[in-house]
């Protein structure tokens, strides 16, 4: 059971999960056509992760036979300065949804939605290790500035990123 604030609160949230995906591909073009491929393809990935993110909402609000309700995605921001401009940019996209998640929790403890609650602590974790990474690469990105040797040993670091399906990923 959901109720209709519930519902509309997580059709909401799967949109966004939905726009991360499209923000992060339009990244990877910005990193092909910067040349930098290994940045491009771990963006490819970070996609592809929000995807399934978006899926979960899906999925959760069919099971508990709410109503799906797939809204318009805003169009990303394609162009950046610099690599670590697209990641400064990323973080503060993370920090927005780890924002938009915790109020979703907070509705469902208003609401006594224990099954909302445990879908959405997956999310809680998720969130942490979203914005850890996205921290991290801006970190090393600020450490190689200027040196392109290290930018492109960073490209290859990035590159060896794979998608891990959810149903194999820990705690998916
Ligand atoms: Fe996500
Ligand atoms: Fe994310």
């Amino acid at each position: 059971m959901l109720s209709s604030t519930l519902q509309d609160a997580m059709n909401e949230q799967m949109k966004n999960e939905f726009f991360s995906a499209y923000l992060y591909m339009a990244m990877a073009g910005y990193f092909q056509s910067e040349d930098l491929p290994g940045f491009a393809s771990w963006m490819r990935v970070q996609a592809l992760e929000e995807m399934t993110h978006g899926e979960k909402f899906f999925n959760f609000i069919c099971d508990v036979d709410g109503r799906t309700e797939l809204r318009p995605v805003a169009g990303p921001k394609n162009d950046f300065t610099l690599p670590v401009d697209a990641f400064e940019y990323g973080l503060e996209h993370e920090r927005f949804v780890t924002e938009r998640i915790n109020k979703l929790m907070d509705l469902a403890r208003e609401e006594g939605n224990h099954a909302a609650q445990i879908m959405l602590q997956w999310f809680v974790t998720e969130q942490v290790e979203e914005e850890a990474s996205f921290s991290l690469i801006i970190r090393k990105l600020k450490r190689v500035e200027g040196d392109g040797r290290g930018l492109l040993l960073l490209d290859d670091e990035l590159g060896r990123r794979t998608f891990v399906p959810p149903a194999a990923a820990a705690g998916g």
